[in-house]
């Protein structure tokens, strides 16, 4: 490991020292916890398509695509032409209109078990909506996540994504926390039963990644994913899927 960080620092020298900058700025020297990785990230200079460039000229194959979220790689020519059109009527209006209800309705027309939409700025606040309205819904308190899930920074779901699982994973949280979000195994459907029947009284909802990205690029097995569809209609929870 060492020897190959010893290889990167020696192609990365430009990202090491504007890291060096960015930590008298930004806490961690990131604005992101995710973007951090030991001995320290690679600078981005250009994405273009599949390909991503750092300030040092290395090329990359983007496995990332910004969160998993530019199906269409980065900036092709459709999404650039559509936001400069846009950008010249206003891109933050900050009140409602015309071409976000028919952006709903076409995602509705793409996705039909997508009864209602509702669009947010980030996946944390995605998922911190989301198990509000499993709590509410449901009038219970209790959340099973996957250890080794990632849903953001929402407080509520900071509980068991990095192994160690009891550890901690980060100052300022409620201690109170685990007893209202508890973990579960992926693709572990009799442990998972077992945890679900001891949480089943105060059970609100289960939320999981059908392919868990930061826990390892893994599908759930539709047995797995049947499990968890039939425990939360029984028991009256709500079955959250998370994909950014
Ligand atoms: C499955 C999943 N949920 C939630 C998030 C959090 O999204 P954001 O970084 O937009 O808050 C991510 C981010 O990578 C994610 O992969």
């Amino acid at each position: 490991m060492d020897n190959l960080f010893d290889i990167y620092r020696q192609k990365t020298p430009s990202s090491e020292s504007l890291f060096k900058r960015a930590r008298e700025v930004m806490p961690g020297g990131i604005s992101h916890n995710v973007h951090f990785f030991p001995p320290y990230p690679f600078f981005l200079k250009r994405a273009k398509g599949s390909k991503i460039w750092d300030v040092d000229g290395n090329e990359y194959v983007d496995l990332w695509m910004g969160h998993y979220t530019h199906i269409l790689g980065h900036h092709p020519d459709v999404i650039v032409e559509a936001v400069q059109r846009q950008a010249k009527e206003g891109i933050h209006w900050g009140i409602v209109f015309e071409k976000q209800v028919e952006w709903a309705e076409l995602i509705q027309e793409l996705v039909p078990s997508a009864e209602m939409v509702r669009f947010c700025c980030s996946g944390t606040e995605a998922t911190m909506y989301a198990v509000r309205l499993a709590r509410a819904y449901t009038g219970k308190k209790i959340i099973l996540k996957i250890a080794g899930g990632w849903h953001g920074a929402n407080a509520d779901l900071t509980v068991g994504i990095k192994a160690p699982y009891e550890k901690e994973e980060s100052l300022g949280l409620f201690p109170e926390l685990r007893q209202y979000t508890k973990i579960i195994f992926f693709n572990d459907p009799s442990k998972s039963l077992e945890i679900i029947e001891q949480n089943k009284k105060d059970l609100a909802g289960i939320i999981l990644e059908p392919v868990i990205g930061e826990g390892g690029f893994i599908p759930a097995t539709t047995e797995y994913l049947k499990v968890l569809r039939s425990e939360t209609d029984r028991l009256g929870a709500l079955l959250i899927f998370d994909e950014v």
